[in-house]
């Protein structure tokens, strides 16, 4: 059995729509769901990834801890795949403290701007187990380089968001990447990772792509589509505000004479989003052609545009399943609302790959 971690942290993630935070605690009987809560932000104060309203994300940060009355100040964010640049290269083989000496120099070819400006990280996939081997005895050339996936984050943007989180009086231990945290939501919802998914989670303002293969990332792409792209349409189409647009598409006002408008912009928007997820699959099955994806699972909030999902499966003949973050934990239903938790669930995987770490964890 596990050892349950300690020193657990709350994960907090800060969307252009809304921040979610889910505390979670790690007990001998495994893990428990301990706090879940989200706050709307208002419009701008978050854009594609950079905060633009620090004062009014800081101060609902504040409320969200209040109204929960959480007591972990040590917290777990994630910037967004814009702010960041994931690349699977291929170099020599080497060993790893090797690498780790010369994995900058590497990496300046790779990385389109300044390297000094960047936060380097990397993984070996590949290549690693065969390095005593080539040692000892001959080699062709494709045993003789290793996949490493460099992951660089953009410096300032990270100076940015743990800016925010101490004028919001919190203490940030770790950053990672929301591309990552759905995937760390994924592999905790699977007992078996084995095989390729895609990963895809569609926000207010962000549309990101992660393939996996047997639990390792492949491939990312991020652009900049979502739910925001319904809202500013039916604000221009119906001359309302952001929030009377948001209800609208939400299905909480009616809309009668104007009902076909309204359907045409789903089908318009999420005609592209479809688009965007075939061309990462074919992009896909060209790079691993051996590779065939088993399902896409699909999270963030505008993914419960309905009819989105039926849509994507059938132009992908993939079945398309939800996240279920919340699956594996065990939840007091005296507390939290399961029907409440089950909608809210694609919506709260990236905040619950952060809530799964703890101050140990690199
Ligand atoms: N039932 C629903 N139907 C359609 N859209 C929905 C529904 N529920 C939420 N949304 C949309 O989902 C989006 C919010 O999702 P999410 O919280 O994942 O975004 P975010 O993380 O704040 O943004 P991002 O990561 O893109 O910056 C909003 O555009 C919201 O209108
Ligand atoms: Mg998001």
């Amino acid at each position: 059995m596990p050892v349950p971690k300690k020193n657990k942290l709350v994960g907090l993630d800060i969307g252009s729509h809304s921040i979610k935070l889910v505390e979670i605690d790690d007990t001998k009987k495994g893990m428990v769901l301990k706090n879940f809560g989200i706050i709307g932000l208002p419009k701008d104060a978050v854009v594609e990834g950079t905060v633009r309203e620090m004062e009014v994300v800081a101060s609902a940060l504040k409320n969200l801890y209040k109204n929960l009355k959480i007591k972990n100040k040590n917290v777990a964010i994630a910037i967004s795949g814009f702010s960041v640049i994931v690349k699977k290269i291929n170099i020599a083989k080497r060993e790893e403290a090797e690498l780790e000496a010369s994995i900058h120099d590497e990496a300046e070819q790779y990385i389109p701007f300044d390297i000094s400006d960047v936060n380097l990280d990397y993984e070996i996939l590949s290549g690693k187990e065969e390095i005593s081997e080539i040692r000892d005895g001959e080699e062709s050339d494709e045993e003789s380089v290793m996949d490493v996936m460099l992951v660089a984050a953009k410096k300032d943007i990270i100076e940015e968001y743990v800016s925010l989180i101490h004028l919001a009086g919190l203490n940030p231990v770790l950053v990672d990447v929301d591309a990552f945290a759905v995937q760390n939501a994924f592999e905790m919802s699977m007992k078996d990772v084995s095989g390729c998914y895609a990963l895809v989670n569609i926000g207010a303002e962000e549309l990101g792509i992660n393939a996996v293969k047997d639990g390792v990332s492949i491939f990312t792409r991020d652009s900049a589509y979502g739910g925001s792209q319904i809202t500013e349409a039916i604000m221009s189409e119906f001359d309302v505000s952001f929030e009377e647009a948001e209800n609208i598409k939400l299905g909480g006002a009616k809309v009668d004479d104007k009902k076909e408008v309204l359907e045409e912009i789903f089908t318009t928007v999420v005609s592209g989003w479809v688009q965007e997820i075939k061309r990462a699959l074919d992009f896909l099955s060209t790079t691993y052609p051996d590779e065939s994806i088993e399902k896409i699972i699909l999270s963030g909030g505008a993914c419960r545009l309905p009819g989105f999902k039926k849509f994507l499966q059938m132009e992908t003949d993939i079945p398309v399943m939800e996240l279920k973050p919340f699956a594996d934990l065990q939840i007091n239903e005296k507390v939290f609302d399961p029907r409440y938790l089950s909608y809210m669930a694609p919506q709260a995987a990236v905040a619950v790959g952060l809530a799964l770490r703890s101050i140990d964890d690199k």
